[in-house]
């Protein structure tokens, strides 16, 4: 049976739902009545406007403060999903950090610094590992449970023939190798909660060129489909299918 069946008055955490794909899972899942209710994070009102604007209509959607680099913070949210709901089936972590302010992805080693890589890793990876922790009373219950992290087919080191995006690039590994780690301490659950790591098309955002596209104008998706391709994604899992690194057609990915 595939986890889609049990998608069925799921309750659903968003991990950063302020803006691109996590605002467009969001969306997704509030126009569809089979879902229970949706929980999205973000980090600042003032770029979680829509997400916002989305809760004042919905008594379906609470929206919950949430910087993933802060593990007070984490369980401060968690203590208020809490207080409201004893379980969770889905959650997916949809933050992620390419470039900030005068950051941006190194093309060569020379641009590495110790402080953009350590911001790398604790946004992309270390984030979503503290997570699983934390989650882990709201994911232990009678029915399946699905922890889905985006990744990016840029962090499999079997795929890296362009090099450059040093910090991208293993912090994704990291995260893939964690939750990979995850998958199998959870798999003698009963029943099991699956952990896995899985890929978006790269895609068009708000109007512009998203640096993730590294600029390229081709293969670019809208964040529906990309949401829509990954929820197919979900749906068809399987109990084995826990620790898959997915890309987003449901293929398999090389580490
Ligand atoms: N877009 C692509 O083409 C592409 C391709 C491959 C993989 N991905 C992956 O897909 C995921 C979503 O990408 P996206 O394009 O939707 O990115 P995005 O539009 O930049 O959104 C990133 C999200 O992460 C949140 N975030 C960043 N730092 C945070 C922190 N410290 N604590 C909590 N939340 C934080 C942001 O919140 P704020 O609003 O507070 O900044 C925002 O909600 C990422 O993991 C990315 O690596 C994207």
């Amino acid at each position: 049976m595939n986890f889609g069946t049990s998608l069925q008055s799921a309750n659903v955490l968003i991990v950063g739902a302020s803006q691109g794909i996590g605002l467009g899972f969001v969306r997704h899942l509030l126009a569809d009545p089979h879902f229970q209710h949706v929980y999205g994070t973000f980090r600042q009102a003032s770029t979680a406007e829509d997400l916002l604007a989305l809760a004042q209509p919905s008594a379906r959607l609470t929206p919950l403060v949430m910087d993933v680099t802060s593990e007070d913070s984490m369980a401060e949210a968690v203590a208020t999903l809490q207080a409201q709901t004893s379980q969770l089936h889905l959650v997916v972590y949809c933050v992620g950090l390419l470039h900030e302010g005068d950051f941006q992805p190194e093309k060569s080693v020379r641009q590495l610094s110790s402080e953009n890589l350590l911001r790398s890793f604790q946004v992309n990876a270390i984030g979503a590992a503290l997570l699983t922790k934390h989650l882990l009373p709201l994911l232990k219950h009678d029915r399946p449970s699905v922890f889905a992290a985006i990744s990016a087919k840029v962090g499999s080191i079997g795929d890296n023939r362009l090099g450059g995006w040093y910090g991208y690039r293993a912090s994704k590994a990291a995260l893939n190798m964690l939750i990979k780690t995850a998958s199998l301490e959870y798999a003698r659950q009963k029943p099991p909660t699956q952990f896995l790591p899985c890929c978006t098309p790269a895609l068009r955002i708000r109007a512009c060129l998203n640096p993730f596209s590294g600029g390229a104008a081709r293969k670019l998706f809208p964040v529906e489909r990309t949401v829509a391709q990954l929820m197919a994604v979900l749906e068809q899992l399987e109990p084995a299918d826990s620790g898959e690194f997915f890309n987003w057609d449901g293929s398999r990915l090389p580490w």
